[in-house]
């Protein structure tokens, strides 16, 4: 890909409000924007999300009440996923889903495992301070869940598809529906946005940015 491309691909993604109904993504197409979340970096490498793809038209329904930001877009959208961020239970240094990981998932040997895990530890406990609350525990997980959102959009836009990301909800309205309709385990998951993709049925608005000089400082 060249730099101008990759401009491009930047210029052409917006936050789109409503999409053309009647196209639908291609499955590959998507496949390719969900891995791009899978592979996405994050601490530790302990991947502190999950995403829910919703396909279910009475769950899009019910969701759009409680979406006031994606009033547009829930309705037109040809995929949404939900991001979910893991929270204390799974996220802490001694959790089972912790420890679990690094043996199954990272197959790290055993000294390893208590190596890593003792820099864990140290950087939730002391570094960070992650450990404060369930809020700072569950917002650090957030940050992560927000690079693979970069990544998706980025990627969809890239092959000429388009989104728009979403926090224009009541989290707990959202997250009440998804417990009761889809099962999600509110004690270890919490609702961090969700994305919309699909085809623009309008022309974007021009983009608004400040200059380079006021976002960027050489010190
Ligand atoms: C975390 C986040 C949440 C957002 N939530 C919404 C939303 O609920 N509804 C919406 O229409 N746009 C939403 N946006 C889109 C922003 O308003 C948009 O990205 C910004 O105005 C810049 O415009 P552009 O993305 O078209 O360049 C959100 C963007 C981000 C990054």
């Amino acid at each position: 890909m060249k730099r101008d491309d990759i401009l491009t691909a930047y210029n052409f993604r917006h936050a789109c409000k409503s999409f053309d109904a009647t196209k639908e993504i291609d499955t590959k197409d998507f496949h390719l924007i969900m891995e791009t979340a899978r592979l996405s970096p994050s601490s530790f490498g302990f991947e502190p999300w999950k995403f829910l793809v919703v396909e279910s038209p009475a769950l899009k329904e019910a969701l759009k009440p409680v979406v006031w930001g994606g009033q547009g877009q829930i309705p037109t959208a040809s995929r949404i996923v939900i991001c979910l961020a893991r929270k204390m239970p799974h996220m802490k240094y001694d959790s089972e889903y912790i420890q679990n990981f690094m043996t199954d998932i990272q197959k790290l040997p055993e000294e390893i495992v208590t190596m890593k895990g003792h820099f864990y530890k140290k950087f939730q406990e002391n570094d960070f301070k992650i450990l404060e609350s369930e809020r700072t525990l569950f917002d650090w997980s957030c940050k992560q869940c927000y690079i693979a959102l970069g990544n998706m959009m980025t990627t969809a836009a890239m092959i000429g598809i388009d989104s728009c990301p979403m926090e224009g909800f009541d989290k707990e309205g959202v997250e009440g529906i998804l417990a009761k309709k889809a099962g999600v385990d509110l004690t270890s998951f919490g609702v961090a946005y969700m994305v919309a993709f699909g085809y623009r049925e309008n022309a974007p608005m021009e983009k608004t940015r400040q200059m380079k000089e006021r976002v960027i400082e050489v010190i």
